[in-house]
């Protein structure tokens, strides 16, 4: 199965930074676009894959050519205009000039809100080659939806149902990176229900280059990842928050006696981040309405106060 030849990836969060990375390095994809409307966003992540190359080089995992030349492939795209939380279908010339490049792929990992995913499929939709796939790298939200709303971004005159809706909606599969993504070796595939075979067989060749072994889930609330994940770190918080055992002991359990690399605590703090622990459970609970999804209030203070985990300074630990 053909890989793509031009990569957008948008958003240069850890995610984005993470898959454009082994995108570029592993999967030698020959072009990929990075894009963040916060040219702030793009220079952090940039400087953290820096450092993430030089360490392996360091150790002998890559060459030093091999290296510079995966980072030389990526060209960094921003659009200093864009200012409100949710994007503005109007505002998209970034979608243009990714299509005008040639994306022929694109991973979305953007912030883990409906609103904000929405808007950037239908722009997709609107700016990218009829034939391009359109990924979203989503922890928990619909691909269906996604695909509903990439549909909408043809124009209202598109019904969904039509055989150009169909096929616009065929295009669209979420490929679910794990956290950090050059070290996680699983990518979760999914189809939505209009997900074509090719859109999916793309998606899986383009996950295995990358170095991933590949697993499939349905398009239900979460997938199978975070259907099993979030109720057991929501337990953890729970357990912290009914005074069951402290912080040190609910993670050291996990450790030591259940042999997990880290705690759940730590977990939702390092790697995931508590806003999006809470906006995934969000979209658990309000997708199925089965009382074990309910965040713990705790969990939602935490996130009102600031309080996100390491990239905020705090969240269950200081940083
Ligand atoms: N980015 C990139 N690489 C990192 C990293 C980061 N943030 N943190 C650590 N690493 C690398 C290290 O550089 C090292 O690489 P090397 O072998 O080339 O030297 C390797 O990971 C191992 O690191 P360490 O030896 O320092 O530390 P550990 O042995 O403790 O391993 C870990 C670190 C692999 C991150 C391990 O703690 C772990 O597996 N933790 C659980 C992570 C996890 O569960 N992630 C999934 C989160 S859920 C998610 O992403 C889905 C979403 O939908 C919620």
């Amino acid at each position: 199965m053909a890989l793509p030849r031009v990569l957008s990836v948008i958003g240069a969060g850890q995610m984005g930074i993470g898959i454009a990375l082994v995108a570029s390095l592993r999967a030698k994809i020959p072009t990929v676009l990075l894009y963040d409307r916060d040219p702030s966003q793009i220079t952090k992540g940039l400087e953290f894959m820096d450092k993430l190359l030089a360490k392996d080089v360091s150790k002998g995992k890559t060459s030093e050519e091999d290296a510079k030349a995966a980072r030389e492939k990526i060209i960094s795209i921003t659009s200093s205009s864009a200012s409100s939380s949710t994007l503005n279908i109007d505002e998209f010339g970034w979608a243009r000039e990714l299509g005008e490049r040639g994306s022929d792929m694109v991973v979305e990992a953007a912030s883990e809100r409906l609103s904000i995913k929405e808007g950037i499929f239908r722009a997709l939709a609107k700016n990218l080659s009829k034939d391009a796939v359109l990924a979203s790298n989503t922890s928990s939200i619909s691909i269906t939806k996604l695909a509903g709303a990439a549909v909408e971004g043809l124009g209202s005159s598109i019904n969904k149902a039509s055989e150009e809706g169909k096929s616009c909606a065929g295009r669209v599969v979420g490929v679910h990176f794990f956290n950090p993504v050059p070290v996680m070796k699983l990518c979760e595939v999914i189809p939505g229900l209009q997900t074509s075979e090719t859109t999916l067989e793309r998606a899986k060749a383009f996950a295995v280059a990358c170095g991933k072994e590949v697993s499939t889930s349905k398009d239900v609330p979460g997938f199978v990842s975070n259907a099993l994940l979030m109720p057991f770190l929501n337990e953890a918080i729970m357990c912290l928050e009914s005074g069951t055992a402290t912080r040190d002991d609910i993670d050291k359990t996990l450790r030591l006696g259940m042999g997990h690399p880290m705690g759940p605590l730590q977990l939702g703090d390092i790697f995931i981040g508590l806003d999006t622990c809470l906006a995934i459970q969000e979209t658990l609970y309000e997708g199925t309405h089965d009382s074990k999804y309910r965040p713990s209030v705790l969990l939602g203070r935490m996130v009102d106060a600031g309080w996100l985990g390491k990239k905020s300074g705090k969240g269950f630990y200081e940083y």
